[in-house]
């Protein structure tokens, strides 16, 4: 089957991705410190790798893909009943076979755009 060039050269190790030194060697001493945070925001131009450093991250983690990541496409999953869906599922996080749980919000910029018209 054919697989798309971003996929095939997706970086899947932190010492795979070009550039972004700041962000590898911080995220690098919290994982050796166990003391991620809850919750990063990439952002930066496109294609420079958010997207793949979150997946790495969640895969140093320990996290099973299909059971403990979770990738959303913020700009199509928009809706306040979409973000419903997502906190009900936090729910259950219990019957994961993993420690950790990891929720990619991709494109989460278009979700702000929601939430700042919703605050308006
Ligand atoms: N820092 C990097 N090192 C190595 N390859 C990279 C890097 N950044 C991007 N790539 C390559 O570009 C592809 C797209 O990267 P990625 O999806 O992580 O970018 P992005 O910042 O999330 O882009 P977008 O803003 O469009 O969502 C990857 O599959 C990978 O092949
Ligand atoms: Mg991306």
């Amino acid at each position: 089957m054919q697989q798309a060039l971003y996929r095939k050269y997706r970086p899947e190790k932190l010492s795979q991705l070009v550039g972004q030194e700041e962000a590898v060697s911080l995220i690098t001493q919290q994982i050796k410190k166990d003391n991620l945070g809850h919750a990063y925001l990439f952002s930066g131009p496109r294609g420079v790798g958010k997207t793949s450093l979150a997946r790495i991250i969640a895969t140093q983690l320990g996290c099973d893909p299909t059971f403990d990541i979770t990738e959303i496409d913020a700009a199509s999953n928009n809706k306040v009943d979409d973000i419903r869906d997502m906190n009900e599922s936090v729910n259950f996080i219990a019957s994961s076979p993993g420690q950790k749980r990891v929720y990619i919000l991709d494109e989460v910029h278009k979700l702000f755009l929601l939430i700042a018209l919703l605050y308006q």
